[in-house]
C-alpha cells in the first residue's frame, strides 16, 4: 500500500466500532498488543482509500470485563459464567496520510479529510514503522523554516521541529508552571534564532534572568536595560531612557491623573494643550515645518518637562480680571494644584528617573532614532536578539514601561515603507505582570494593554508578533493569548491555568492536554500549525543556561553561610534603590 508502512499481524489492533467526529474507539482484538500500549501513542486507521491512511493518537485505554453464559465444554456441557475483556482504546485523529498525492509520494498533513468507517482495520505505528513516519514529518518542513526545540517522547530519535515561520507569524505563547522549564524553553529558541544571520526578537526580561546569554565571547544576544535609580548619571549605551515625551497623551494621564479628582477634566485639557504647544515650539526651532502642519498631541516630539511644570504653576496661581479690573478667581485658579503635585512627585523621584530625568541627549530631536537603530536596526558589531532587563523599574509602572516601548517599536514598523520592513518578535516575559486580563487592571495596565492587544491583532500585517511567557495562564490577557497561533505548553498544575489552555484548544485537541499535569520538567506539548504532531516533546537544554530563581534550599543551608557584609551591602542598595554587586564597591 505504501512504502513508508508496512503493517503485519504483530501491529494489528483492532477493528473500528464507533466514530464521533474526530473521536474513534476501537475495538481490540488483539490482546497481546494491548500491554504495550500507552497514551500518546500513534495508530494508523485505514480508509476507503488504499492510498489513504487516518493518523491518530491514543487518548484513553480501557478494559472492562463482561460475564457471558457459556457453555463449558469439558465438564458436561454445563451452562457457565465466562470472564470476557473487553478491551477498547479512544484515539483522536490528528492528520492524513496519503501515500499517493497527485505528484507527490508520502505526504502527511494536520486534520481529517474523511472519518473512519466501522470496520476498518487499525495498527499501532511502532518500531521501523514510526521511525519512517517521524522522518516524514521532520523532512515535511523546509531547510530555511525549521526550529528544532527537542525530541519526540515516544521516539527519541525523532526531532521535534517547528516551522519557524508559522510560529513566529501569528503570535505564539509559551505557558507552564514555575519550574516546568519556561525559561529554558526561552533560552532554547533564542539559541536556535541566534544562529540566523539577522534574527529579530526583542525580549522584555522582568528579572535579569537572561543576562548570562548576553556576557561572554559566545554570547548570543546584546543586553541593555532600562535605567535604575543609581544609572542617572550613566553614559553606557546599553543603558536605555524611555523619556517622557515618548509617552503618548493617554499613557501620561494614565499615572499623574486622579480620574476621581473633580478637576480631573480640567487638568487633563490644560495638560494636553500645554503639551501641544511646548511640542509645536520644538518643530519650530528645529524648522520642521512639514511636520507642524500635521503633528498631534501623541506625536513623540521632545519638550521640557520643566517648562510644562511652568506652565501649569502659571494656570493654577494666575487670577481672572473682572469688572473694573479688579483681580478674582482666575478660571483654573486652583484646580490644577493636585495634579502638579502628582506630576512632581513622580518627576523627582530616582525611581521613575528613566521616564523624567533622563540625560541632556535624550531630549535632542534625533535621539529616537538612535534608540531604535540599537532595538531595531542592524549593525555588525551587534547582535541581532536584544534582551531588555526591566528588573529595576518599579512595578507600578512596569505595565506602561513595556507598553509605551512596544508601542513606539510596533509604531516604527506601522510608518514604514513597507518594502523596507523585516519583521521583528517582542517576546513577553512574566506577562501576567503587565498584560493581566481587562476586568483586573488598573488604568496603568489598561493603557499597556491597549498597545499590546492592538499588536496582537493587526501585528501580524506589519510583521510584528508576540511570543507570551506566562506562569499563570489564567491571569493573561484572554484578548492577546487568543491571538496566539502556537503554544508551547509545559507543565500546568493548576486547575484553573489548565483550563484555560483547554479553552484556546479546538475541540479535537481538548483530550490531548489531560496530560498536562503529568508533564515531566522540561517536556512539553507544541499546539499550533507550527508543527504536524501535536505529541510529547521533550525540549533541548540550552548551551547558555538562564540564571535559575530557584534556590535550592536543602542544598544551601548544608553549604552556605550567610555574610553579614552582604546584608551591610544590601541595606545601602536598599538606600540608594541601586543594586551594586559587592566586588563593585
Ligand atoms: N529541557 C530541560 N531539560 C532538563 N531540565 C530542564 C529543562 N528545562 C528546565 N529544566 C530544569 O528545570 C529548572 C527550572 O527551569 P526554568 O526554565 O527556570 O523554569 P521556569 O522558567 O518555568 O520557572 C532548571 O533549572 C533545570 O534544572
Ligand atoms: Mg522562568
Amino acid at each position: 500500500m505504501s512504502d513508508l508502512f508496512s503493517f503485519d499481524n504483530q501491529n494489528e489492533l483492532g477493528m473500528v466500532m464507533s466514530v464521533d467526529t474526530s473521536q474513534v474507539f476501537i475495538d481490540v482484538h488483539n490482546s497481546e498488543i494491548m500491554t504495550k500500549l500507552g497514551v500518546g501513542h500513534l495508530v494508523a486507521i485505514k480508509s476507503y482509500s488504499e492510498y489513504q491512511l487516518l493518523i491518530g493518537t491514543i487518548e484513553k485505554i480501557s478494559r472492562t470485563v463482561t460475564e457471558k453464559l457459556e457453555f463449558e465444554f469439558e465438564s458436561d456441557d454445563e451452562l457457565v459464567y465466562q470472564d470476557h475483556p473487553n478491551d477498547i482504546v479512544k484515539v483522536v485523529l490528528i492528520g492524513t496520510f496519503k501515500s499517493v498525492d497527485g505528484e507527490k509520494r508520502n505526504v502527511f498533513k494536520r486534520g481529517a479529510d474523511t472519518f473512519p468507517q466501522i470496520d476498518s482495520e487499525s495498527y499501532l505505528i511502532e518500531g521501523d514503522n514510526l521511525q519512517n513516519f517521524m522522518n516524514l514529518i521532520s523532512e515535511g518542513i523546509r531547510d530555511s523554516e525549521r526550529l528544532k526545540i527537542g525530541h519526540f517522547i515516544n521516539d527519541s530519535t525523532a526531532k521535534a521541529i517547528l516551522n519557524g515561520d508559522k510560529f513566529f507569524q501569528r503570535h505564539a505563547s509559551i505557558l507552564g508552571s514555575t519550574g516546568s522549564g519556561k525559561s529554558w524553553c526561552v533560552a532554547t529558541i533564542l539559541e536556535k534564532a541566534s544562529q540566523l544571520d539577522f534574527p529579530n526578537l526583542i525580549v522584555f526580561d522582568m528579572h535579569g534572568e537572561y543576562s548570562p546569554l548576553t556576557k561572554g565571547n559566545d554570547k548570543i544576544a546584546e543586553g541593555f536595560r532600562i535605567a535604575g535609580p543609581g544609572d542617572l548619571e550613566s553614559t553606557d549605551k546599553n543603558v536605555i531612557f524611555l523619556p517622557y515625551w515618548l509617552l503618548n497623551r493617554e499613557e501620561v494621564l494614565s499615572m499623574i491623573l486622579d480620574r476621581n479628582d473633580n478637576n480631573a477634566p480640567n487638568q487633563a485639557s490644560r495638560f494636553t494643550l500645554h503639551i501641544k504647544n511646548l511640542k509645536e515650539n520644538t518643530l519650530v526651532r528645529n524648522n520642521k515645518e512639514q511636520i507642524l502642519k500635521t503633528f498631534t498631541v501623541d506625536s513623540p516630539i521632545p519638550y521640557q518637562i520643566q517648562d510644562l511644570l511652568m506652565k501649569l504653576q502659571d494656570d493654577d496661581t494666575r487670577k481672572g480680571v473682572g469688572a473694573s479690573n479688579k483681580p478674582v478667581k482666575g478660571e483654573w485658579e486652583g484646580k490644577l494644584t493636585r495634579f502638579i503635585s502628582r506630576l512632581e512627585a513622580k518627576v523627582s523621584d530616582r525611581r521613575y528617573g528613566f521616564l523624567f530625568q533622563p540625560p541632556e541627549q535624550a531630549l535632542k530631536y534625533d535621539w529616537l532614532e538612535q534608540l531604535l537603530y540599537m532595538l531595531l536596526g542592524y549593525s555588525s558589531e551587534r547582535k541581532g536578539i536584544k534582551i531588555i532587563d526591566f528588573s529595576e523599574v518599579p512595578s507600578d509602572v512596569l505595565p506602561v514601561v513595556t507598553g509605551t516601548l512596544a508601542r513606539i517599536l510596533y509604531e516604527i514598523q506601522f510608518w514604514m515603507d513597507s518594502n523596507h520592513r523585516t519583521p521583528f518578535t517582542i517576546l513577553c516575559d512574566e506577562a501576567h505582570l503587565y498584560l493581566p486580563i481587562k476586568e483586573d487592571a488598573n488604568s496603568t495596565e489598561r493603557q499597556a494593554l491597549e498597545n499590546f492587544e492592538r499588536i496582537s491583532k493587526e501585528g501580524r500585517k506589519y510583521g510584528v508578533s508576540l511570543l507570551v511567557v506566562s506562569q499563570r495562564p489564567s491571569d493573561v490577557s484572554k484578548t492577546i493569548l487568543s491571538q496566539c497561533n502556537n503554544f508551547i505548553v509545559l507543565r500546568l498544575t493548576n486547575d484553573r491555568d489548565q483550563s484555560v489552555v483547554k479553552k484556546l484548544m479546538p475541540d479535537s485537541m481538548k483530550g490531548i492536554t489531560d496530560c498536562l499535569p503529568l508533564l515531566d520538567t522540561g517536556e512539553a506539548l507544541v499546539l499550533g500549525d507550527s508543527i504536524l504532531l501535536p505529541n510529547r516533546i521533550k525540549l533541548d537544554v540550552p548551551k547558555i543556561k538562564p540564571d535559575s530563581m530557584t534556590k535550592d534550599f536543602w542544598k544551601e543551608w548544608s553549604k552556605n553561610k550567610p555574610k553579614n557584609e552582604s546584608i551591610s551591602q544590601a541595606v545601602e542598595n536598599l538606600r540608594a534603590q541601586s543594586r551594586k554587586e559587592e566586588s563593585e564597591v
